[in-house]
């Protein structure tokens, strides 16, 4: 059975999103720092890697890997540092570049556990977002797609580890995702 429903999203939809959260993300920008971009592992690097392409100033890379869905598509709720920060954020702006949002519940986790290090600011940018799906509150600043609730996968976000390198976002058939 083709586990493939449908193409969300084809590369030049999601290239043209891209240049523009960068553009705006280059607006923000304060001058006398460089923008750190916190990358969440892995579902977000591919995202992250054409986002800082497309902000024009001075960025610096960092990665987090938090426990979320694991093999599994169901949410377990309780989120937990895999791989922290390298460097110290105190007194940095953050960005956190994340790959989608569903029930929110890992950023609402990511974002206290950032702020507590004194970062001068934090903000998020989220390549998809799955509003009905939301069960905690996320201020989230940067929004790539509004999508509807549907398991999706390619451009860095998986199943069970594969299509994350299929440069298109796929929408997988509903009996095809087992929790
Ligand atoms: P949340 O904590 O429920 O918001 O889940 C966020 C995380 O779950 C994301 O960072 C993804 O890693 C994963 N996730 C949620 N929905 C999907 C999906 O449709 N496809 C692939 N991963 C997903
Ligand atoms: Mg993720």
């Amino acid at each position: 059975m083709d586990e493939v429903e449908r193409v969300l999203l084809r590369r030049e939809a999601i290239a043209k999103r891209v240049q523009e959260l960068g553009a705006e993300i280059s607006e923000s920008l304060s001058g006398d720092q460089p923008l750190l971009a916190v990358s969440i592992l892995r579902g977000a690097v591919i995202f992250a890697a054409d986002l800082v392409r497309e902000i024009q100033g001075m960025v610096e890379m960092d990665f987090m890997a938090v426990s979320s869905y694991g093999d599994s598509s169901v949410s377990s709720g309780a989120v937990r540092v895999l791989k922290d920060l390298d460097e110290s954020i105190e007194g940095r702006d953050v960005l956190i570049v994340e790959d989608i949002i569903d029930t929110g519940r890992t950023l609402k986790f990511l974002l206290q556990n950032l702020k507590a290090r004194k970062p001068r600011s934090i903000q998020i940018c989220t390549l998809l977002d799955k509003v009905d799906r939301r069960e905690v509150e996320v201020p989230v600043d940067y929004v790539g797609f509004r999508i509807p609730d549907a398991f999706v996968v390619g451009y860095g976000l998986h199943y069970a580890g594969r299509y994350r390198n299929h440069p298109e976002l796929l929408v997988l058939r509903a009996e095809a995702v087992t929790p």
